[in-house]
């Protein structure tokens, strides 16, 4: 019988591993051989990431063009499956260029670390002493990492919320870390861990969890850009403006509007080395701050009845730390970007987010987005029907120009090409 619980497999070399994999799975020798086959990010490093290393995984890495933002220019390095999103951007962002492209700004890089702390007897007079001792919290905190503080980082304040739980009132202290280019988890899960003990030693109370909110709401990023109505035609701006409209009304619609500009967005965040759970989880969590999931965009008509479009959201990424310095590729596309630090990254971000959401609304407001996505889903379905090489674009264009796209009649297109 197969079983799972492979006692160390953790210790086992690489190559052991696989052999484990392929009794288990009944791979073959050439399945085995592509699992070894590593592209940028090699087996040993893969292997000292993350743990049970078999092999590594990879995604196209794309380029969006046309990307004025502040008034430079930059090439944005974009990983990401999905046929249509770099180009997309790439429109978006020509489109942008002509009323001046993005303009951003953003507030420092403030994470947020939590304590939580349970069985406080007094809970006013626990939050009180907190406060009073918020000198000695700061600096217990900050000796935990003399390197951030060099660069001066650190945490900047103290705060105490209390909350109701099923379980009971509950204390939970925030500390509101700068943590300047990095991602900062790191930073924040140290220190955090670090004062617990002192905060139960002030509120004789216990302390539970201790941990980084990946609600990163003094971490914002904005953007914002112009599209002249000259160039979108005024029924194209009041199509994208019913599309916001229905979004804002409509969380249906919003998650997949959201889910746009996340393609944009990730997709940077993915190519750089980022985290990007962090940052879904915070984009999301942002989007619903008013009790309501609403649209991290916005749109609206100037008085020259262009189109205004704005985002705003927390993006909590690094340039230092993690994989950003540890990938290959992570290395190359910051140097793509050519960015300073993380602040200048998360504005990027942003304005790629916008791009992003303005080019899918742009498309659904017209001519819907399938006609984009052909082109690129049809070379691919010609892969999996079995062509190769000049055989692949021949097959996609005939299914396109038949507008019948799928495996089946892939495969006939080839039998017929090859009698
Ligand atoms: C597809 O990945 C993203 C869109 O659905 C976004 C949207 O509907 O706004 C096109």
């Amino acid at each position: 019988m197969r079983r799972s619980d492979i006692s160390g497999f953790y210790k086992l070399p690489i190559e052991e591993r696989l052999r484990l994999l392929k009794d288990f799975a009944g791979l073959t020798d050439e399945e085995v051989n592509i699992l070894k086959k590593t592209g940028a990010l090699e087996l040993d490093s893969a292997n000292r990431m993350i743990e049970n290393v078999v092999g590594t995984t990879e995604l196209p890495l794309g380029i969006a063009t046309n990307f004025l933002i502040n008034g430079k220019d930059y090439l944005i390095p974009m990983a990401i499956e999905e046929p249509s999103v770099v180009a997309a951007a790439s429109y978006a962002a020509k489109l942008a260029r002509p009323k001046g492209g993005f303009n951003t700004n953003s507030t420092e890089p403030i994470m947020i670390g939590q304590i939580q702390l349970v069985s406080v007897n007094d809970i006013e007079k626990a939050a009180q002493e907190i406060l009073n001792k918020k000198e000695e919290i700061i600096e217990l905190a900050n000796k935990q990492d003399p390197i951030l503080i060099k660069f001066g980082g650190g945490v900047k304040d103290v705060e105490v919320r209390k909350i109701n739980t099923k379980r009971g009132e509950m204390l939970v202290i925030h500390l509101l870390v700068d943590v300047r280019d990095a991602m900062g988890a790191n930073a924040v899960n140290t220190m955090a861990e670090a004062v617990a003990p002192f905060l139960e030693e002030i509120t004789g109370g216990k302390a539970r969890l201790r941990i980084i909110s990946n609600l990163a709401d003094r971490r914002i990023a904005r953007a914002k850009a112009i599209w002249s109505k000259d160039i979108l035609g005024e029924e194209l701006v009041e199509g994208i403006l019913d599309a916001y409209a229905f979004a804002e009304a409509d969380q249906y619609r919003c998650t997949t509007h959201n889910k746009g500009i996340m393609n944009g967005i990730d997709a940077v965040v993915i190519a750089t080395g980022n985290d990007f759970r962090a940052v879904e989880a915070g984009a999301h969590s942002y989007a619903a701050r008013n009790g309501r999931y609403q649209s991290l965009t916005k749109y609206y008509k100037n008085e020259d009845g262009d189109l205004v479009g704005e985002i705003e959201l927390p993006v909590a990424v690094g340039t230092v730390g993690g994989a950003t310095r540890t990938h290959p590729i992570a290395k190359i596309a910051l140097k793509i970007l050519g960015v300073k630090t993380a602040k200048e990254l998360g504005e990027i971000i942003a304005a790629v987010g916008l791009a992003q959401n303005f080019a899918a609304l742009r498309a659904l407001a017209s001519e819907g987005i399938q006609r984009g996505h052909m082109e690129l889903h049809a070379t691919n379905i010609a892969v999996l029907a079995g062509a190769k090489g000049d055989e692949i674009d021949e097959v996609a264009e005939q299914m396109i120009k038949e507008g019948n796209i799928n495996v089946q009649r892939a495969k006939e297109i080839l039998e017929e090409m090859k009698k």
